[in-house]
């Protein structure tokens, strides 16, 4: 983690009250997660234990300890994705990548998360990579979008 651009993003708090979670987005933002020895330096900056800056982190879903993968792939597992075959979607979302849920590939080119409800059911069930929405998906439609032939996923079943 090259401390120059951490001490940087700290800069910009210094003198200020309450910034633990704005400098938590901040150093995540610039790092993709929250490097342990950014929580050490953090919390020296705020004079508080390591273990308070830990727990803020740990608490909220939003912020990574570990290092995650460039493309973020979400699989939906709400009640009405789950019913239109959002289980299978997850675990040939899981084969493709060849990781488990929660975890990031080698290469960290991709990370898989299961998320609750992403809050458009119609559309059930859905992917999404990144900011792309794969509604209504199928797992043959997985294996393409997740093989890099995600263009050709709109065409196909119309
Ligand atoms: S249950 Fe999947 S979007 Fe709501």
């Amino acid at each position: 983690m090259p401390e120059a651009r951490l001490k940087k993003i700290l800069s910009v708090f210094e003198g200020k009250r309450g910034g633990l979670i704005p400098m938590l987005q901040r150093v995540q933002e610039e790092f993709g997660y929250l490097p342990e020895e950014a929580l050490a330096e953090i919390a020296e900056f705020l004079h508080v234990p390591v273990s308070q800056v830990f727990s803020v982190a740990t608490f909220y879903a939003h912020f990574y300890l570990t290092r995650r993968g460039d493309h973020l792939v979400r699989v939906c597992q709400g009640t009405a994705c789950h019913i239109r075959g959002g289980q299978d979607v997850l675990e040939t979302a899981q084969h493709c990548l060849g990781i488990k849920t929660g975890e990031t590939t080698a290469d960290y080119k991709y990370s898989l998360e299961r998320v609750a409800c992403l809050g458009s059911c119609a559309l059930a069930p859905l992917m999404v990579v990144d900011d792309i929405l794969y509604p209504k998906i199928t797992t043959g439609k997985v294996v393409k979008a997740l093989s890099g032939k995600a263009d050709d996923i709109e065409d196909e079943d119309q």
